[in-house]
Parts: C-alpha cells; structure tokens; sequence
C-alpha cells in the first residue's frame, strides 16, 4: 500500500521521506490554508521533496475554470496531480484533464456510486473520506471495500486513496481490504510503529545488554 502524506509541513514531509515512508502528498484547500504560505510556493517547496504525487487542489466550481485552474497548477512540476472535487463540473474537468495527460486525484467521494463515476472520467486516483463516514456513524471502510470490488469487477484502473484518516485503525483496515494508498496526517503516520510490549521488550535487551559490559564499537 502506498504512503501519501497529507500535509504541507514541509519539515514533517521531509522527516518521513527520510525514512522512506512518503510515496506522495496530498493537500487540500483547508491544509494551505492552515500552512500560511502562498498555494503555489508550498506545492514547489513539497514537489522538491517527494518525486511522487503531489496532489493539489482546484478551487473553482465550474468545469472550464477548473481546467484552467488544472493546467495552471501543473506548471509548478511534474509531479503536480491536480485534486478535484467530486461534483458533475468535477468530474467533466477530470475528464478533459485526464484525456490530456494530466494526473487526477478526485476528492470529496463519500459513496460506491460517486467513485464509479470517477473512475469511468479517468480519474488517476479517488480519494474517499473515511474519518467523515465515521463522524457521522457511518462505516468509512465499507466504502472503501465496496469501491474494491466495484473497481475488480470492471478493471478500472483508477486507485484507491483511503483519506480522511484518523487513527492507525483506519490504515490496517484500508490495507486489510486492499486500498491502493492511504494519506494521513505525520502524526498517524509515525504512530504506527507504537507499540508498548516493543518499548518494554527493547528496555529488557539494553538493560541484559549493559550488564554484559560490552560495547559493539
Ligand atoms: O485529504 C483529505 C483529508 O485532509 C481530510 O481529512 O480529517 O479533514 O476529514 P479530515
């Protein structure tokens, strides 16, 4: 399953593609936002990280100005996908920017029907929003096992990517049912190496180790 991170902070993007844990980054217009940087500079700043997809988002509501607001952001790099919301001037917009070459990322897909849709306009990805489902006492993963099976049936070659993601929950029941990429915060992200029987079981081998005396270096 890929790794996207779904942040602007450039040092926490960084921090994890040291590690080898960011296949690329998503945005949204809230996450700029929050950065309090220029929308264009924040998304060179980040593609100079990661050479995988950096999805960010178009911010008008009409399809020709979507398209527009498309081809603008691709000019910052290569590695630019453009993010669209998933409303029927969204997905005409994916359509014509997907016949064009252009990496798609479809956001805002809350239903089984909304992701078929997106996947027959071409949409390199379908981001569903898990973490909302769940607000609204809803199953977020269910959504995504019936986009799974939906995108099986017809080899749609559209992926899956889990967002919204809250917990480290989310990311094992995205992998158990075969989610393509999950995006979540760093902070989710580093969470998952946590575990309280590593961190106990790693204080008893340094605590037999120093009493041994012995230093490998
Ligand atoms: O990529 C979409 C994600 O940022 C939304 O997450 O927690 O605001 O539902 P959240």
């Amino acid at each position: 399953m890929k790794f996207f991170v779904d942040s602007a902070d450039l040092d926490q993007i960084s921090e994890l593609n040291d590690i080898g844990l960011v296949d690329g980054v998503t945005t949204n217009p809230s996450i700029i936002a929050k950065s309090g940087r220029v929308f264009k500079d924040v998304i060179a700043d980040i593609c100079k990280i990661t050479d995988g997809p950096v999805s960010a988002e178009v911010t008008a509501i009409v399809a020709d100005q979507m398209v527009q607001e498309g081809r603008e952001l691709r000019k910052i790099a290569d590695n630019v996908c453009v993010k669209l919301p998933l409303t029927m001037d969204g997905l005409k917009a994916c359509s014509i920017l997907s016949r064009e070459g252009t990496p798609t990322n479809v956001t805002l897909c809350f239903s089984p029907n909304q992701a078929l849709l997106a996947a027959k306009c071409g949409a390199t990805f379908i981001s569903p929003f898990i973490g909302r489902l769940d607000d609204i006492t809803l199953d977020g993963i269910e959504l995504i096992e019936d986009i799974r099976m939906i995108y099986d049936n017809y080899g749609y070659e559209t992926e899956i990517l889990a967002a919204s993601i809250r917990n480290v929950n989310h990311v094992k029941d995205c992998a158990l049912v075969g989610a393509d990429v999950m995006t979540a915060p760093p902070k989710v992200i580093k969470s998952l190496a946590n575990h309280p029987l590593t961190d106990k079981g790693l204080a008893a081998f340094l605590k037999d180790w120093e009493n041994t005396g012995q230093s490998i270096l």
